[in-house]
């Protein structure tokens, strides 16, 4: 996949912005709150059709102005097309997105079409903060790669929402228990789905994250990922199984799950699990291990869906080429140009690029202006 231009409108300190792009390594040099995540961001939200900052979203549009508009032209090598996004966001809550011309229904037509795999330091929260930041992240990921998934997601949050409404009823309003049953049929359906989901796309990531583990640590430590849900106890579970004990489970928990009002099991509870060397890594892990696994697990991502979708996705690096020290840096970097993915990265200054690349690629940021180095 190749950026080819993004067009930035009102989008948090740009106002207008055109930014022409380099197949290979973009890197955006500037201050501090010049706007260098901001552009990041921009790239991320098309893809994704939100933002990585836990911010409300209606402060993605510039604080002077009442909407904003993004624009990108790319090109998908596994389609051989080029693709041209249009999105406009108003601050009474409009939104309209346009591909290829065509006005979209749903801002959810965006899943599948721009991949990206982003790193950031914020991202060590999916390992330090609780497991609804590890679901999320897997989820979305998983939304990257088939857009059923969030559809399958969306469904499953409106079933769990009318029963946990049901349960309060049951319990406030001496609603009858037996209304009960054909939501928890729902649930289990959608539920045991969701959660077939994650286990098959971990199963084909954790054995690339294992193994880039053990390439960027020398083989010293072994990497571990684990899928953690009451439903089930081994990894090769089928779907029928997960829907039987699922269904059991609603039925022993029900009066529990009547006096607290809410539903106890399912994907939204279940969490997935970091090991190094068998230990707990968000509990015994040191801050370098936990960057490094979460380095290993993007790296991994970045593999597996260049793998599944027979082209790269593009890859975001805000701020993190400081924090690597030289051999992962450099890992990475190879991996990059070996394998020309294009790569847009941050930083203060170009201290961390050594070596050859090109130099077209360098961008000055400077208040919401992005400059091109190379070309001048
Ligand atoms: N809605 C908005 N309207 C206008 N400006 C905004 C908006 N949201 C954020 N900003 C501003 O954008 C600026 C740039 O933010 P950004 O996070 O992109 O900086 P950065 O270049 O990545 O800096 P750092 O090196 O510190 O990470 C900040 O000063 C912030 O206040
Ligand atoms: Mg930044």
């Amino acid at each position: 996949m190749i950026l080819k231009n993004i067009i930035l409108e009102n989008f948090r300190n740009y106002v207008q912005e055109t930014v022409e792009l380099n197949p290979k390594i973009n890197l955006f040099i500037g201050e501090n709150a010049q706007g260098k995540t901001n552009l990041i961001e921009a790239i991320y939200y098309l893809a994704t059709g939100r933002s990585f900052r836990n911010s409300r979203e209606l402060e993605i549009i510039n604080w002077n102005k009442d909407y904003l508009r993004l624009q990108i032209k790319f090109f998908k090598k596994s389609v051989n097309r080029e693709f041209f996004i249009d999105f406009y966001y108003d601050k009474k809550g409009n939104k309209q997105l346009k591909i290829n011309g065509i006005k979209q229904k749903k801002l959810s037509n965006l899943w599948g079409l721009l991949q990206v795999v982003k790193f950031s330091p914020d991202d060590l929260n999916i390992i330090k903060a609780g497991p609804q930041e590890r679901r999320k992240y897997f989820d979305l990921e998983i939304c990257q790669l088939s857009p059923d998934y969030y559809h399958l997601n969306s469904q499953f949050y409106k079933i769990l929402q009318q029963r946990n409404i049901l349960l309060k009823e049951i319990r406030d309003k001496d609603k009858k228990d037996d209304l009960l049953e054909i939501w928890d049929e729902q649930l289990v359906k959608k539920g045991s789905m969701i959660i077939k989901k994650r286990i098959d796309f971990l199963k084909k990531l954790v054995p690339v994250a294992k193994n880039t583990h053990k390439e960027i640590t020398s083989q010293k430590e072994l990497l571990d990922i684990t899928y953690n849900s009451v439903l089930i106890d081994n990894p090769e579970t089928d779907i029928e199984d997960i829907e039987k004990k699922y269904l059991l489970k609603l039925k022993e928990e029900r009066k529990q799950e009547i006096i607290k009002g809410v539903t106890l099991t399912g994907p939204h509870r279940d969490d997935v699990l970091f090991y190094l060397n068998g230990k707990n890594l968000k509990i015994f892990g040191s801050q370098g291990q936990q960057r490094t696994a979460i380095l290993a697990l993007k790296i991994a991502q970045l593999k597996l869906f260049s793998y599944l979708n027979e082209e790269h996705p593009l890859l975001l690096l805000d701020d993190v080429m400081s924090e690597l020290d030289d051999y992962r840096r450099q890992y990475l970097i190879n991996l990059i140009q070996n394998n020309e993915i294009q790569t847009f990265i941050t930083g203060t200054n170009l201290d961390f690029m050594k070596g050859n690349f090109d130099k077209r690629g360098i961008y000055l940021v400077e208040n919401g202006n992005i400059k091109n180095l190379g070309r001048i």
